[in-house]
């Protein structure tokens, strides 16, 4: 049985519906972001003594030990992951799940972006600008590897997951 992975934008609910659908499927939740700080520290000052380039490649090898887990498990990946061709390819094997998600909604969750160097660096406009610009850029790649996409109206965390296991 291969795993269920979550992929979609930075503030798409990765990590809380994640962990509701885990729990729902009693299934281990493995939160991608959670293992790099715990391997590597805090993803801002990785990025600011390593650059992106070096986190993308710390970031594609983790995920590839994740995804190899030995119990079938619900995965929430970076929000950048999909970027990778050699991510992309994994994904092939695995069920895939992309959470959509309105601006509106990601502006309330993103909040100051203090976690997420890619809203703030290099720019000093508001961090829902460089949100809207990079989900642009990457929301081909989500629809290219989703299995599923659930829609930002599907409104609580608990229907999110509920979604997903009756599509299953
Ligand atoms: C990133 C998203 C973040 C984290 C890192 C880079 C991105 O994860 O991996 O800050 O490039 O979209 P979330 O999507 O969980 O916020």
């Amino acid at each position: 049985m291969s795993n269920i992975v979550l992929i979609g934008p930075m503030g798409s609910g990765k990590s809380t519906v994640g962990a509701a659908l885990a729990r729902r499927l009693g299934r281990p939740h493995v939160d991608t972001d959670h293992f790099f700080v715990a391997r590597h520290g805090p993803i801002r000052e990785y990025f600011s003594v390593h650059g992106e380039e070096a986190f993308r490649a710390a970031e594609e090898r983790l995920v590839a030990q994740l995804l190899d887990s030995p119990r079938p498990s619900v995965v929430s990946l970076g929000g950048g992951s999909v970027m990778s061709a050699a991510t992309r390819e994994l994904l092939k094997s695995q069920f895939v799940v992309m959470l959509d998600v309105t601006e509106a909604q990601a502006k309330a969750r993103i909040g100051d972006a203090a976690t997420r160097p890619v809203l703030t660096e290099g720019t000093s406009a508001p961090p829902i600008e460089r949100w809207k610009h990079i989900y642009a850029e990457r929301e081909p790649l989500y629809r290219e590897c989703a299995d599923l996409i659930v829609s930002a109206t599907e409104t609580t965390i608990e229907d999110r997951a509920e979604t997903i296991i009756e599509a299953m």
